[in-house]
């Protein structure tokens, strides 16, 4: 039982493998949050919580005589505006009345075998979980606020969510719909995750301060410059130490999350949609769910924490049959062509990588409508047959009978104005009334919040799926949400768009990976601008980031690994000098840190020398030998990339009992003289004997684990090294 209620002290506890999370209905009726932390064993932890009132705090009274009891210096379960409590809210609710008063109080509670889910949202899912839902009513009005929680005992795991249920017989006005967690204490650091097209991810990591810090987006997709994704930690926490608490918001728009520390010292994370841009009518009858917020914590750091999220994404959030078959080693067009090929072009290409193991030939942008640069065509899903040389399925059975399956790009959220579709439907697109939209990568955003749109989208992408064998899609979306206004609703309820667009967005992806399920779907924005828990439920890998160089890799797959497993993130194999970055780096090493995502490759192989083939031939070979380890093993740090004392990023991926691991470095920095780093490896049996890739010499688990294993130094820029630890008979 993970989910333990005592009725008569109105007590909840939920308790996973390793947490104990509570919550209590204090004298008042209200919902008082009471201890997120280390598993104990089920005891009422209310005993410290405030029974006193601070000067310039609000207060109620409790019982006959005076006692005061303020809401304002009490951890809230869920926190709401307007009831005495100043600390940031997760809640801003407009009543009819155009008061902004939500006082909730305990109603009911229910508890259900199986994970809940959310209508029209993605989520976690799953029989290996329990739901609770505990219902709050407002003090006056007819709103009910049912709080969801679903529990994941093998994870650490708890989700959270909030439905808010509005039974007045009017509409009410949400100004803010998130979820907030209060801590008792103020003394923690927050670990974010910012970046920008080809840098995503970059671990930033400061003291939370008194006052709110905040990181988020406004951009109408979860992006590039910040993920949705954070964790409030220990000051002290580090790999393996130290309690952590990580928050994914499973959504793909603007977001939101923050913590505040207030005057006395508490913290309060709220996790959920911006507000900014938001206001959402519920209607009378009607209510709002907001995004699931996914919490795992762990007092052993962070490493702990991103293993329990790898196998919460790959086995509870990612869905479809490559949840778990193996996916293809595929190569991609773009940086080998960008929009310059025909069909020719790309058969030889498929032909040169069919011969060397590569299995699935994706072509990407350009091969629809008028499309040979970024100006024109998006929305014209139709095969551009000129540059195909005949239809898409001649092209498809062409890459078939090099023994090669076939796949293709789509960015169906986008349109130009230079296409048939725009011609025909001008509205199609956000605009503000009387302003002229601004272009980005000449492109306008296609109002996904309206069915008649998403029809024709889909009924577009659909003839083309069924027009030809395909195995793969790539689904991008390049780039951010300006100019949002719908022509579809009416002015007050502009600031629905953002949400709606997402929820519509959902509904589309829904009914294709629903109607196409034995396609691969990879998702993509300009890399890794939408890598988020909501994109994870509908497409099982995503393009990691437009930056194929493996060294800037080794930051952003660092920094991606905190959350999500490596088979979600695309990871390929290009040319050197990287067309990024211009670095030069040995094919080894591309290929070394490709395998620690999908593995696939995009450059032009025509243009490979036999020597370079050989060795992508044998790069898939060691890949696929080492697949299940990867894909499916416990992810360790053991060196980042950002640590300047360090000349080796190092990571582990081992299997749960320890009889095997692989550990992969990369010297990412040089200077003459280096001296050897030694790094500590985890998760090997202490007392057994291990071979490093086969080899004669015998070296004890514990050893490897208490004294390390020097990094094998090479003389030339960006070496790699992979170390296969395999048990001795
Ligand atoms: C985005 C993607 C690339 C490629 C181009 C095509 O930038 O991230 O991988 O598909 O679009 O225009």
């Amino acid at each position: 039982m993970s989910i333990i209620i005592n009725e008569e002290k109105k007590l909840f506890t939920l308790q996973t493998n390793s947490t104990s999370y509570q919550m209590k209905v204090d004298d008042l009726g209200l919902l008082l949050h009471t201890y997120y932390g280390k598993k104990i064993p089920v005891a009422d932890m209310s005993y410290n919580l405030n029974d006193y009132y601070l000067s310039f705090s609000p207060y109620d009274f409790i019982g006959e005589g005076w006692k005061p009891h303020s809401v304002d210096i009490l951890p809230q379960e869920i926190s709401t505006f307007g009831n005495g409590d100043f600390r940031e809210s997760a809640i801003n609710l407009r009543q009819a009345d155009g008061s902004l008063g939500l006082e909730l109080r305990y109603d009911s509670y229910t508890v259900e075998k199986g994970k809940y889910s959310l209508e029209g949202l993605p989520s976690f899912y799953g029989d290996n979980a329990e739901t609770l839902i505990v219902t709050l009513k407002d003090k006056i009005y007819d709103i009910y606020v049912h709080l969801y929680y679903g529990v994941f005992e093998e994870y650490d795991l708890i989700t959270r969510a909030v439905k808010i249920e509005n039974k007045t017989g009017e509409s009410i006005h949400l100004e803010k719909a998130m979820i907030s967690l209060d801590f008792f204490n103020g003394d923690y650091d927050l670990v974010t995750f910012h970046g920008k097209h080809m840098k995503e991810r970059m671990l930033q990591r400061n003291s939370i301060f008194y006052g709110t810090t905040s990181v988020g987006s406004t951009r109408g997709a979860s992006s590039h410059m910040q993920n949705p994704f954070a964790i409030l930690c220990d000051k002290e926490a580090n790999e393996e130490y130290g309690n952590v608490y990580g928050f994914g918001l499973v959504y793909s728009g603007s977001f939101l999350i923050s913590a505040s520390k207030s005057h006395f010292k508490d913290t309060r994370v709220n996790v959920g949609i911006n507000p900014e841009n938001f206001n959402y009518e519920v209607e009378a009858g009607g209510s709002f769910t907001t995004p699931e917020v996914a919490m795992v914590y762990s007092s052993e750091g962070f490493g702990k924490m991103s293993r329990c999220y790898h196998k919460a994404i790959r086995n509870n959030l990612c869905r479809g049959k490559c949840k778990t078959a193996r996916r293809p080693v595929l190569i991609n067009n773009w940086e080998g062509t960008y929009f310059d090929f025909n069909a020719d072009k790309l058969v030889s290409m498929a032909e040169d990588a069919s011969k060397i193991g590569i299995e699935l030939f994706v072509m990407d942008d350009g091969w629809f409508g008028k499309r040979d640069d970024d100006h024109s065509g998006l929305g014209d899903w139709k095969p551009n047959e000129r540059k195909l040389q005949g239809t898409l399925k001649k092209l498809a059975d062409r890459i078939n009978n090099t023994g090669m399956k076939f796949g293709i790009w789509f960015e169906p959220e986008c349109i130009s104005e230079d296409s048939d579709l725009y011609r025909e439907h001008p509205d199609y697109a956000f605009k503000m009334p009387n302003r002229k939209p601004s272009e980005s990568r000449n492109q306008l955003i296609v109002d996904m919040s309206r069915k008649e749109v998403r029809d024709n989208i889909y009924n577009q992408l659909e003839k083309v799926l069924n027009s030809a064998n395909i195995s793969y899609v790539k689904w991008d979306f390049n780039r951010h949400i300006s100019d949002l206004y719908s022509v579809a609703l009416p002015k007050d309820k502009q600031g629905e768009v953002f949400h709606r667009y997402i929820l519509g967005l959902y509904e589309l992806l829904e009914r294709i990976t629903t109607n196409f399920p034995d396609v691969l779907f990879e998702s993509c924005s300009g890399g890794g601008g939408r890598f988020d828990m909501g994109m994870l439920y509908y497409m099982p890998q995503v393009w990691t980031s437009d930056n194929t160089d493996p060294i800037d890799r080794l930051d952003i797959q660092y920094g991606t690994s905190f959350a999500y497993p490596v088979s979600t993130m695309g990871a390929h194999v290009s040319a050197s000098p990287n067309h990024g970055t211009a670095r030069v780096t040995p094919l080894k090493t591309r290929g070394i840190v490709a395998y620690f995502g999908t593995y696939g490759v995009e450059l032009d192989i025509n243009k490979m020398s036999d020597e370079e083939k050989t060795e992508i031939q044998r790069q898939i070979l060691e890949f696929k030998k080492h697949y299940d380890l990867i894909q499916y093993g416990e992810y360790f740090r053991l060196q980042g990339p950002f640590d300047e004392t360090k000349y080796y990023t190092v990571w582990e991926v081992a299997k749960e009992d320890g009889s095997e691991a692989i550990v992969a470095s990369v010297r990412n920095r040089n200077e003459a003289g280096l001296v050897h780093e030694i790094v500590k490896l985890k998760n090997l049996i202490p007392d057994k004997f291990y071979r490093i890739n086969g080899g004669e010499q015998l070296y004890l688990g514990g050893a490897l684990m208490e004294h390390g294993l020097k990094m094998e130094y090479d003389f030339f820029e960006y070496p790699a090294r992979l170390y296969h630890i395999t048990l001795s008979e």
